[in-house]
Formats: structure tokens, C-alpha cells, sequence
């Protein structure tokens, strides 16, 4: 018999063909609605593998009704959705996508840093608005970029890829990470500060950072008032890096100048969420890894590691290393 491997997304059926070859496949018959909770329990029962979504939570107590699962494959480079230590102690395999996304996403953070900064929405709706009277010289001015000090938390390959992009515009790069990051030191001039000095001396603040217990609400009232009052607060990780509540509060007081975000903490974020009600806000639906190009190739790495790990081959990437010698 066949394993059976359920998609928790409609994902286009040329890209599945290959797993459909060795498994029995079954997909969620939706591309814009995720799963309910309780059909993707109900399929996780009989599954041996899944290939989830980052809007699908995977807890213990799904693990505990999931006996079969050797591996979930998630699409997306984060994690904080899939209960990891859980799921290695029952053997389970994670697999995410990470470098395939790395320019694509570090495109879209420099693209809405700009936004932000210039005020691109707000301009283009003036327009098609009808509110544009004439020129004028402080006309939805905003802020520079170029010469200006980015400061990057999290600096992994996304953090570096972004870097690069930043050189282009004469950047001062500063970081702040777990570790030291060699390369973004060596080849792209970034300078490694505390998170205190990062957020004092930074124009643009862009959070990166994966989502974990010590960065939850990292970005919190403290974090907002150290911080430049014409800084511009970029966040394409996870939304609940920030404490929204005090990003709020900062973005009306003026102790930041405005945000530019594509995650938030509640995801689709409701329309009459204040941060939504903010001119200073540019607000993106969790797009950064969302170009063409980049979603194939995601989605060709889920399904393949998945096949290999049905084969008892090593995936391509994994999350919890530590499991490999064991399924290999
Ligand atoms: C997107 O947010 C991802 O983690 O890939
Ligand atoms: C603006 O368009 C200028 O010519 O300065």
C-alpha cells in the first residue's frame, strides 16, 4: 500500500505529480482558505506525511492523533507553527524551505522599507483618488533612504541578502544576532551592536528575527521609545516579534515615525485593527517570499524532501537535524 501524504493547500497538480508517482495524495480543495482544524486532524491521523502551511498549527495534541507521521514538509522558511521538540521526540522529520526565499524575501523588506519610507501607497492612492491638486514642495514628502543606518535583527540569509541590497543605497549596516555573522561583517560592512545600540542609533529598524520564546514581543514599548523619532519600523519575521499594542501607541505619540509591515500577530489581521488605521502604516498580507518564481521552487523543495524522506533518503532541508542519522 501506498503511504498517504495529505496537502493541507490546493498546490497546482503538475508540481504534485511527482509525489503522487510514489503516494497515495490527497489536497485541501482550497488555494485561498486553509484547512479547518478538525479535517486536518482527521487526514494527520491516516498521514505519513503532510506538507502544511505556516497558517496551520501543529501541536502536540495534533502530533498525539498523528501515529503514522514521519515527516511534515512546511512551506515557508519559519517554523514557529510546527511544534519541533515534540515532533522530534516522535521521530518526526521537519523539513523548511530555507535560502530558495532568501533574495525574493530581502526584494520584498528593501521594496517595503521604500514604500514606507517615500510613502508609495499613500502617493498612489492620492492619485487615484483624485486628490491631486498640483504640485507642491513638501507634497507626501517623506524620508530618505540613501546614507541613512539600517539596523537588521536577525541577521541569517534573509538579514544578509538584505545587507546587499542596502550597500546599493550607500547604507550605514548595523545588526544585532544571536551570533556573529562573519560574512555580513566581512563582505557587506555590517557592524554587530547590542539591540539597545541597534535601536538607538538606527533611521530604519528591520526585524527579521525567526519567531521563539526570546523574541516574542521583542519589539515592546521600551524597544519603541529608545528608538529614533523619525525611525521607520520595518517587520517581515513574524508579527508576534512585536507587542502591536505598543506599536501602536509609538506610531501615534511620534516616538517612531511610521511602519512598514508585512506579518502580524493575527493573520489575516482584522480591517478594524488600529495599526490599519494608521496613515503611517503600509500594511502587506505576509508576502515576502510571493513571487512566482519563488513559490514553484518552494513547493518543488516540499515535495521532493518528502519523497526522499518516503524513500529513506536524506531531505534536502531539514529543521531537526538531530534526526537524520536515524531516518538515513
Ligand atoms: C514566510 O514567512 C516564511 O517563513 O517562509
Ligand atoms: C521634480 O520633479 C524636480 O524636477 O525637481
Amino acid at each position: 500500500m501506498k503511504p498517504y501524504v495529505f496537502i493541507t493547500r490546493k498546490l497546482p497538480d503538475e508540481l504534485v505529480k511527482p509525489l503522487m508517482d510514489v503516494a497515495e495524495v490527497e489536497m485541501w480543495n482550497k488555494e485561498e482558505e486553509p484547512v479547518p482544524a478538525q479535517l486536518l486532524r482527521e487526514k494527520a491521523n491516516r498521514a505519513t506525511a503532510l506538507l502544511t502551511m505556516l497558517s496551520d498549527t501543529i501541536d502536540e495534541s495534533l502530533l498525539d492523533a498523528s501515529p503514522h507521521l514521519k515527516v511534515i514538509a512546511n512551506l515557508a522558511v519559519g517554523f514557529d507553527n510546527i511544534d519541533v521538540p515534540v515532533a522530534t521526540k516522535r521521530n518526526i522529520v521537519i523539513c523548511n524551505t530555507p535560502d530558495v526565499l532568501s533574495d525574493t524575501t530581502a526584494d520584498l523588506t528593501f521594496g517595503l522599507l521604500m514604500a514606507t519610507a517615500r510613502r508609495l501607497i499613500e502617493s498612489a492612492n492620492y492619485v487615484k483618488e483624485g486628490k491631486w491638486q498640483g504640485w507642491s514642495p513638501y507634497l507626501l514628502a517623506g524620508h530618505d533612504i540613501h546614507h541613512k543606518t539600517i539596523g537588521i535583527v536577525g541577521m541569517g540569509k534573509i538579514g544578509q541578502a538584505l545587507a546587499k541590497r542596502a550597500t546599493g543605497f550607500e547604507m550605514e549596516i548595523l545588526y544585532h544576532n544571536r551570533s556573529r555573522n562573519e560574512v555580513a561583517e566581512q563582505q557587506l560592512n555590517a557592524t554587530y551592536c547590542s539591540f539597545d545600540d541597534l535601536l538607538t542609533k538606527s533611521d530604519y529598524v528591520v526585524c527579521l528575527t525567526p519567531l521563539t520564546n526570546e523574541t516574542k514581543h521583542l519589539f515592546n514599548k521600551q524597544a519603541f521609545q529608545k528608538m529614533k523619532s523619525s525611525a521607520i519600523f520595518v517587520n517581515a519575521s513574524r508579527g508576534a516579534v512585536v507587542d502591536e499594542e505598543a506599536l501602536v501607541e509609538a506610531l501615534q505619540t511620534g516616538d517612531i515615525a511610521a511602519a512598514g509591515l508585512d506579518v502580524f500577530t493575527k493573520e489575516p489581521i482584522d480591517v478594524d485593527h488600529p495599526l490599519l488605521s494608521l496613515s503611517n502604516v503600509v500594511a502587506l498580507p505576509h508576502i515576502g517570499s510571493a513571487s512566482i518564481e519563488t513559490r514553484t521552487v518552494m513547493m518543488k523543495l516540499c515535495v521532493e524532501n518528502i519523497i526522499r524522506l518516503l524513500q529513506n533518503q536524506d531531505p534536502k532541508t531539514i529543521v531537526n537535524k538531530e534526526l537524520l542519522s536515524q531516518n538515513c
